[in-house]
């Protein structure tokens, strides 16, 4: 049977047809590369790629005084932890986004995955109104019917008995590993050795606290910031041999894998790779974590991501898209794991208030509707075959990958000068992988029409690769 990875992926053929200038949007010629910089990855922070990648100077496209100034205050008295992008957005409708000059941008990064249903969907704003006017925080001292509402769709919804309450990806997948950790103290018994440590995966990308950032393999994130939680392995993704040596009883209390990665470079897991892990859990009474904070929730045509894969994982964490662009994070697993969790063992003061539960379960049960997720699974298609059919004869491109609206057009060089150029000409594109992948992650409301704007922006820009190397 076909992978996912043999489904999703749409390769492309090198050649060596491309333009020195592109077309500006209002029918000027201009080139496309300018000193603008700071290209978006995931994290807002850019990698050695991209950092030394040269950028050509010929055209600038200057900087209204606002956005200067915010800028020049910005840097005043914010830790700098961001690499931005030179763009002050101001206002969001749909898939569009408005700068504080007036310049409209298709909005194809929906705040790294999180704006599913785009900005300013009416029926979320709806709920949040009447939330926020009712009762926006209690705390987790009291119940809150909002709260128990949402976990009963997400339960519902999924293979989960019990939800846990967080306030991002990096929260969820702490709580996951405190989960793993008490859940295997629970179930040991007394003479057996406890096992305390986690396997993780190359390009994964788990979170920035000390738990998760440990999980995570990219180096540059986790090594400043030594000693970070021990017991880590990092096996190759995808590599089914090293994974099954790695499982070992009374040793690996959890696995933690992306379905599908996307910070990592919009890479797919096969389905034998998963169900692997799955058996290979299984025997070692290990627990099988699916992190779908970036390509859960529809994003793939799929409500859950691993429901390409049919496995089902003994927690999964979300976050990013469920309440449409207020903060949540999400624990999903089943009564057995739930069992060894004693009041006390974790807790949040924000997590699951009535506002955000509120907006989540409005943009939950939108995304679930069978003809909303078909649309997903159709526009990611179409977007596939454009990108493919528009660029394939460019040099730089390698491969067209990823499945529903998680797509990454992987370069032979850094994508940043691409993605800089893209945002110039009214197009806000994202990096992942070494820098050297454009990430797309639209709202998951975007038109046909839309992506082939996209695209064609896209295909417009690809000079600017060359003139960076000039
Ligand atoms: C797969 C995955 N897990 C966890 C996180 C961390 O989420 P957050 O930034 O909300 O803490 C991210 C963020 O990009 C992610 O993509």
């Amino acid at each position: 049977m076909a992978s996912v990875r043999d489904i999703a992926r749409v390769s492309v053929r090198p050649s060596t047809n491309f333009h020195r200038r592109i077309k500006w949007m209002e029918g000027r010629t201009r080139n496309v590369a300018r000193t603008r910089t700071g290209s978006i990855s995931s994290c807002l922070v850019s990698n050695e790629k991209q950092k030394s990648a040269p950028t050509v100077s010929t055209d600038k496209l200057p900087l209204s005084t606002k956005t200067k100034e915010i800028i020049e205050r910005e840097k005043r008295v914010l830790v700098g932890t961001y690499d931005r992008a030179p763009v002050l957005f101001v206002r969001g409708e749909g898939c569009k986004l408005y700068d504080v000059d007036g310049r409209e941008y298709i909005d194809m990064a929906a705040g790294i995955a999180v704006n599913s249903l785009g900005h300013g969907d009416a029926d979320w704003l709806k709920a949040v109104v009447e939330q926020a006017n009712t009762l926006a925080h209690i705390s987790n001292v009291y119940y809150s019917e909002a709260q128990v509402a949402l976990a009963e769709h997400l339960v519902d919804s999924s293979f989960a008995d019990r939800v846990f309450f967080a306030n991002s990806g990096t929260e969820a997948n702490e709580a996951a590993i405190k989960f793993s950790r008490k859940f295997q103290r629970y179930s040991r018994v007394s003479e057996e050795p406890l096992a305390t440590e986690f396997i993780s995966f190359s390009n994964s990308f788990h979170g920035r606290t000390m738990g998760a950032l440990a999980l995570t393999s990219k180096e540059n994130y986790r090594l400043p910031f030594e000693p970070v939680m021990p017991g880590v392995t990092f096996i190759e993704y995808g590599n089914i041999e090293a994974a099954k040596k790695a499982i070992v009883p009374g040793k690996t209390a959890a696995v933690f894998v992306e379905p599908i990665q996307g910070e990592g470079g919009i890479h797919s897991a096969t389905k034998e790779f998963l169900h692997t892990l799955r058996a290979s859990c299984n025997d070692a009474g290990t627990l099988l974590v699916f992190d779908e904070v970036q390509c859960g929730l529809g994003r793939t045509g799929y409500l859950w991501a691993h429901k390409a894969y049919d496995v089902v994982p003994d927690m999964m964490t979300l976050a990013k898209p469920l309440a449409g662009g207020l903060p949540i994070g999400v624990v999903l697993t089943t009564k057995r794991v739930a069992a060894a969790i004693s009041p006390g063992d974790h807790g949040s003061t924000f997590a699951g208030s009535p506002l955000v539960c509120h907006a989540a379960l409005t943009v939950l049960k939108k995304i679930q509707e069978p003809s909303f997720l078909a649309g997903v699974t159709k526009k990611g298609l179409y977007l596939k075959e454009l990108l493919s059919h528009k660029l394939s004869s460019n040099p730089h491109m390698k491969e067209v990958r990823g499945l529903g609206l998680i797509v990454g057009v992987e370069l032979d060089v850094a994508a940043s000068p691409l993605v800089d150029a893209c945002r110039d000409e009214g197009l806000v594109v994202l990096t992942a992988g070494k820098g050297n992948v454009v990430r797309l992650v639209p709202p998951l409301i975007i038109s046909e029409k839309e992506l082939e704007q996209a695209a064609e922006i896209i295909l417009r820009c690809l000079p600017s690769l060359d003139l960076a190397m000039a």
